[in-house]
């Protein structure tokens, strides 16, 4: 196809390909999506080691099956070492890349981003863009100075039951926010098993916490003013890990009209492993006027099997819809659709029909990455100091 991407991703893990679980991800199957909607042609991914290549091998594999298809893909590293700068030599491989889709552990973010602006390429980042606003502030000024678009994978910014929160909200239908409830949380199989390599290099507010900060964010345009957290270590502690089970944050916010309101996000990743989804996932704000509640674990569907028991499934994420085959099938949701618009932009400021710039303020841009990462900080170094309230300045 003409304008199809050559897309580079770095990254083999469970957000790319499904590693450690039945599933496939997000960013492959929608890679497979995309490249039947002939915005991607070759793809290139850069792992660590070959026993990630192995495993992914695996999936694509399984893929090329569900989707009848197959995508033209290449791997890193190539040789039977491990190389954690594997990614550097795709660019020894004579192919020119249109754009990066970057899924490492937040700790590499910056630098493995560096690297790529560097090399001109259009990036998205799975959040957080970095820990560390000073990190933030490098690579906005790096994307800049390089003239490439740079976004951030805020999924959640696509899901309607978060369009509709804006909504009601831009159009004042609840009145002035006063505050917002959160509350998200996880399987205990995340921190010990999923993420027990890098574990110790997030906790579960930046992890998950960080999506609604994000959406409070674009729903509102409100700044934030002031953040303070505090956690418990008790379960995870007891397992080796040295880290939170739960976090609680409380941010205040300062609207663009200068009125003011609360959110508080409660976050755990010690859920059990028979809870009924993966994610369980609550939001609800109170205004002057009026109030909106979103149930985002529990959409309306309950399916109980004799295999898997009681499930709640999400279908609004990231799923295959159809019979593998048909012209009907489809890998759909807002997971896919926040990679898909990455993808369409890229091609329009390759066709220079847009501007990078001109998409601030209307997608999650490095830049706009800005408020969500001084909140994390702010809540990091709030919990090192016994649940202080910082003010943040951003
Ligand atoms: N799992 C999810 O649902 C999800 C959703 C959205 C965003 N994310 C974000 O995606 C990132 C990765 O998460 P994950 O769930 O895939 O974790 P993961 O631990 O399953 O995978 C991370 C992968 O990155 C690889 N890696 C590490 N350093 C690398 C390097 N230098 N070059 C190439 N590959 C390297 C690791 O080998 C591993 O395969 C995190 O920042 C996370 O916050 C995850």
């Amino acid at each position: 196809m003409e304008n199809a991407l050559t897309v580079l991703v770095i990254g083999a893990g469970m957000y790319v390909c499904g590693r450690g679980t039945d599933g496939f991800g997000t960013v492959l199957p929608a890679l497979y999506q995309a490249k039947k909607q002939g915005l991607v042609g070759r793809v290139v991914i850069a792992a660590t080691s070959p026993e990630s290549i192995k495993v992914l091998k695996a999936k694509v594999k399984k893929l090329n099956l569900i989707f009848k298809d197959e995508l033209s893909i290449s791997y890193l590293p190539d040789r039977k070492k491990r190389d954690p700068e594997a990614y550097k030599k795709a660019f020894d491989l004579g192919i020119n890349f249109d754009c990066a889709i970057i899924s490492v552990p937040d700790k590499q973010h910056a630098a493995v981003t560096s690297y790529l602006l560097r090399k001109k390429l259009h990036c998205l980042v799975v959040k957080p863009l970095a820990p560390t606003l000073k990190e933030v502030k490098q690579l906005i000024e790096l994307q800049l100075a390089s003239q490439v678009y740079g976004a951030v994978e805020f999924h959640k910014r696509y899901d309607r039951s978060n369009l509709k929160l804006k909504d009601v909200i831009r159009e004042g239908k609840i009145g002035d926010p006063l505050y917002f409830l959160v509350e998200y949380s996880q399987r205990k199989s995340i921190p010990l098993e999923k993420f027990k390599h890098w574990v110790n290099q997030t906790n579960i507010f930046q992890y998950l916490g960080i999506h609604y900060v994000d959406i409070i964010y674009f729903a509102t345009g409100a700044r934030p003013i002031r953040v303070m957290a505090i956690g418990q270590k008790n379960y995870l502690k007891s397992k080796g890990v040295d880290n939170y089970d739960s976090i609680q944050c409380v941010v205040e916010w300062r609207l663009p009209n200068g009125k003011e309101f609360s959110s508080t996000l409660l976050t755990n990743w010690i859920d059990p492993e028979k809870n009924s989804a993966m994610s369980d996932q609550k939001i609800k704000i109170i205004g002057t006027r009026g109030s909106y509640e979103a149930d985002q674990k529990d959409r309306g569907i309950t399916m109980v099997t004799d295999d898997d028991g009681i499930e709640v499934p999400n279908p609004d994420f990231s799923s295959f819809y159809g019979q593998s085959g048909t012209e009907d099938f489809s890998f759909q949701g807002y997971g896919y659709q926040s990679i898909r618009r990455f993808l369409a932009d890229v091609v329009a400021v390759k066709e220079g029909t847009i501007m990078p710039a001109a998409l601030e303020g209307r997608r999650p841009t490095f830049s706009a990455s800005i408020v969500p990462t001084a909140v994390i900080e702010a809540a990091n170094k709030s919990l090192a100091r016994g649940g202080k309230w910082l003010n943040v300045k951003t």
